[in-house]
């Protein structure tokens, strides 16, 4: 993978590079094709990272399909495909880990201890590795996007990050490798995440600007399918993850919901 892109930084190349985890759906497929418009050549890692799992998450589980991955890359125009197995990214004595002070402590890094950890670590070996100047990251995971910022601004690793909106079904539902633990009730259930953001967006278009009253309605929103169990629902600061209880500005609505084996997360900007 270094002799690939250092050849590729000899011919004054540039690199974009897209961290996945596999499973590829078009929101992946979208963060490559803004890398093509960003950058000479792409690079997409495949890479299901164990130590961002924790002990009662879905590893083992977790959905593979390689060399449909593999067409998929192609036809999207992605030069490289790293895939490295564990023992190459965690060899025997790996001791060291990237550990942020204080954006994982909200949302989904309350629920996920250690989490953030294992990717904002995971992350720094794969900027390492594959020596981009620039990578693209879902604002599905707006908090992940958020602490890659900071780890890359805090290392000084001099690299562009950019975030690409979240693709959706056609229903609404934002699209997620975990979508096919759904079954076909659970994923018409599922729906009510994005229904919930919507409502919230325009409560808070219409004048609504307390942040308890729009989470009160999506929480009974969701709470009416019986078989969604509500992880989170918080209005913060798009920049802290703060919580924001007074509307005034932009602010970020985002979610966490389990129905059945998923935990669905899902966010959207409210601007006043
Ligand atoms: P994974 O869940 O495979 O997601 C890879 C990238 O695709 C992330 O940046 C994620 O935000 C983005 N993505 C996923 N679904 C999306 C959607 N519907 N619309 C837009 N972007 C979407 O996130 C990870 O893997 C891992 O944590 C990783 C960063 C690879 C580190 O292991």
């Amino acid at each position: 993978m270094r002799a690939f892109s250092s050849g590729l930084h000899r011919s004054g190349k540039t690199i974009a590079l897209v961290p996945t985890m596999g499973f590829l759906h078009q929101g992946h497929l979208s963060l490559m094709e803004k890398g093509n418009a960003l950058a000479d050549h792409v690079v997409a890692s495949i890479f299901v990272n164990p130590t961002q799992f924790g002990p009662n998450e879905d590893l083992s589980a977790y959905p593979r399909d390689e060399a449909r991955d593999l067409e998929m890359t192609r036809r999207t125009g992605v030069d490289a495909v790293f895939m490295p197995d564990v023992q190459q990214i965690y060899p025997h004595g790996f001791q060291t880990t990237v550990s942020l002070k204080v954006l994982p402590n909200h949302l989904c890094g309350l629920s996920r201890p250690g989490h953030f950890d294992g990717v904002a670590t995971v992350v720094a070996k794969l900027l390492g590795i594959v020596m981009p100047q620039v990578a693209i990251f879902g604002e599905k995971d707006f908090q992940q996007l958020a602490i890659i910022r900071q780890m890359v601004r805090d290392l000084d690793m001099g690299i562009d990050i950019v975030g690409a909106p979240i693709v959706r079904e056609a229903d609404g539902v934002a699209m997620s490798s975990r979508n096919m633990y759904l079954s076909a009730d659970q994923r018409r259930s599922a729906r009510c995440l994005y229904r919930a953001l919507k409502a919230a967006r325009q409560a808070v278009a219409d004048g609504e600007t307390d942040a308890d009253t729009i989470i009160r309605s999506a929480t009974s929103r969701i709470s009416a399918h019986p078989e969604a169990h509500i992880d989170y629902i918080t209005v913060c600061d798009p920049r802290t993850l703060d919580d924001m209880p007074v509307i005034n500005g932009p602010a970020l609505m985002a979610l966490a919901v389990k129905i059945g084996a998923a935990r669905l997360i899902d966010n959207m900007i409210l601007t006043p």
